[in-house]
């Protein structure tokens, strides 16, 4: 269970450059739930992971993971119980190695095992076990350099690596934007695959509504660094994209009014 309660962060205080990422955000993933976190360019999701993996300290609040008080922690603690996959399908992965490589590395970042692990033969079956699960055709090319695969298969194999120990929560940011759309939707299946198998605790950001719909089973909404929104229970379930996209427009327009109200202010008293 992840506890985010009334966090704040802003971005160089006191200068011209101030940005206030996130205004005061609350939210609770129960134990093996699924919350997915839309939003408009810029309204803070990616900075509401970056506070839950531990990127920077907050300037107020605080969050709850699997029971400890996690706030203080450093973000290389926090790793230990945190999987993430972010948008860029470079990341995470060593080019030049193969995938079993790249597997007996992570294995080790994760628990101070030795690469001995490389060469056990019963987890070798057991990765070739857990490739064949993605159902993109890797099993049998483990030993080919991650380098070679497809920006849609590295991030299938980053993300089997960051479940690999069933981590206390799993954060995708925008996980599937910088690949085509048949690449998209087959990682979106190899996602819900994984997370339902092992009962992961799932916070993903996404600008797709139409995966905000399909999956997962609770919906936040940011705008300028707070929550504009929320869905769960039989309302997320109920929700279809045009409901999500009269949600956005409805947003957009009290800004704009927002706007020109702060414009006529200005007219008015400077
Ligand atoms: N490290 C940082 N330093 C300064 N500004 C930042 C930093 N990270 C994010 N921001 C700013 O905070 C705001 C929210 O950014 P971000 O969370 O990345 O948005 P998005 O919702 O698109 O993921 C943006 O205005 C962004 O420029
Ligand atoms: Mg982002």
């Amino acid at each position: 269970m992840l506890t985010v309660s009334n966090i704040c962060k802003t971005f160089n205080a006191g200068t011209v450059n101030e940005v206030r990422a996130l205004r005061g955000v609350s939210l609770t993933i129960p134990e093996g739930a699924f919350l997915i976190i839309l939003g408009g360019n810029g309204s803070g999701k990616s900075t509401l992971l970056n506070a839950v993996a531990g990127t920077f300290q907050l300037d107020q609040g605080k969050i709850e993971l699997a029971g400890e008080n996690i706030t203080r922690w450093p973000e290389h603690r926090r790793a230990r119980l945190i999987g993430r996959v972010f948008q860029n399908p470079f990341t995470g992965t060593a080019p030049n190695m193969s995938i079993a490589e790249n597997f007996a590395l992570a294995a080790r970042r994760g628990q101070g095992r030795g690469l001995g692990w490389a060469l056990s033969r019963r987890l070798m079956d057991e990765l070739r076990d857990r490739v064949r699960e993605l159902r993109m055709g890797l099993e049998d090319r483990l030993g080919n350099a991650i380098g070679s695969l497809s920006g849609g298969q590295r991030q299938a194999l980053t993300l089997l690596m960051a479940t690999w120990l069933k981590p206390a929560l799993l954060l995708l940011d925008e996980h599937t934007a910088a690949l085509d759309p048949k690449s998209a939707d087959l990682l979106i299946r190899a996602t819900a695959d994984i997370v339902s198998r092992h009962k992961l605790t799932t916070l993903m950001v996404t600008h797709s509504m139409q995966q905000a719909v399909n999956l997962g089973d609770r919906i936040v909404m940011v705008h300028r660094g707070a929550v504009a929104c929320r869905f769960e229970g039989a309302d997320k379930q109920r929700l279809r994209v045009p409901d999500l996209l009269a949600r956005f427009e409805e947003m957009r327009r009290r800004e704009m009014l927002d706007e020109s109200a702060a414009a006529l202010l200005e007219k008015t008293y400077v």
